[in-house]
């Protein structure tokens, strides 16, 4: 009795929390399941659905345990498809205590040299050569999670801006009628690529870079055109104000993780966020 009291709290919270729905109310278990904790101005993105689980970067070093929990509390021991969109310390930290703590069945990376000390530490652990890893050179599509993914690599191999930062390796989503997008931190060179390939518009976008405005972003949020954004982003380093401007000014609903752990709950034909 207790339980079902418990559930039907469960569940009014859960109905209540749902700002990216309208009725009728969601079930319980959705076929894809997204979660982007707050770890402050870094990335860790863990999809799963269907017993398997794709992650999108791992966050720095100190996010370890963050990321960790989150694992854990989803009930993941192994990862299928780890993608390190490049290897900023904000991307790339984490993921050797990843990979010594979980079963990584393969890590999927863009084809550049790195020059901090977090890429000698990964590149470090790769050479031991027991996880396997490969550079993504072509768009590559494959299936994971109950949904099909592609990843779209950089063209160059040297941008003008000298940080990696372009060099991101953005991944599109297709589960059911919903599509999701997750942009790496590229800026404008990486996102006039991407606005070439004409990939079409998405449901949900992973903002690229944090929330930093750039002169192509207005440009990229009308070609994406996405109903929901979230934002990785620490109060100590908020997204620009131009950024959000110009998310408003197109619809989108956004979510940042400065202000939470967020979890995208994907349906058939509908997506819930909670936050
Ligand atoms: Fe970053």
């Amino acid at each position: 009795m207790m339980k079902n009291r418990l559930s039907f709290i469960l569940a009014v919270i859960l109905a209540l929390s749902f700002t990216a729905c309208t009725a009728p109310i969601p079930e319980a278990d959705p076929d894809l399941r997204i979660t982007i904790p707050k770890i402050g101005k870094a990335d860790s993105i863990v999809i799963t659905g269907s017993s398997e689980c794709v992650v999108i970067d791992t966050g720095e070093s100190d996010d370890y345990y963050e990321i960790e929990s989150n694992l854990q509390k989803l009930g993941i021991e192994s990862i299928d498809h780890l993608i390190l969109t490049h290897f900023d310390k904000d991307h790339i930290g984490s993921a050797p205590m990843i990979m010594e703590n979980f079963v990584v069945d393969e890590v999927l990376m863009p084809d550049y040299t790195g020059n901090n000390q977090e890429y000698d530490l990964l590149m470090e652990f790769l050479e031991k050569d027991t996880v396997a890893y490969r550079y993504i050179t072509k768009t590559e599509s494959f299936s994971s999670c109950g949904c099909d993914f592609v990843i779209y690599p950089p063209y160059l191999d040297t941008y003008a801006d000298s940080n990696d930062n372009n060099h991101s390796l953005i991944t599109a989503v297709k589960a059911g009628s919903n599509s999701y997008l997750f942009a790496g931190d590229a800026e404008e060179e990486r996102l006039t690529e991407i606005m070439a390939e004409n990939i079409g518009e998405f449901d949900f976008l992973k903002m690229p870079h944090h929330g930093n405005y750039n002169k192509k972003l207005e440009a990229f949020i009308a070609s994406v055109d996405p109903g929901y954004a979230v934002i990785t982003c620490s109060d100590k380093n908020p997204p620009d104000k131009k950024t959000l401007a110009l998310l408003k000014a197109s619809g989108v609903k956004v979510y940042q993780t400065k202000d939470g752990d967020i979890t995208i709950l994907n349906y058939k034909d509908k997506i819930g966020i909670i936050q």
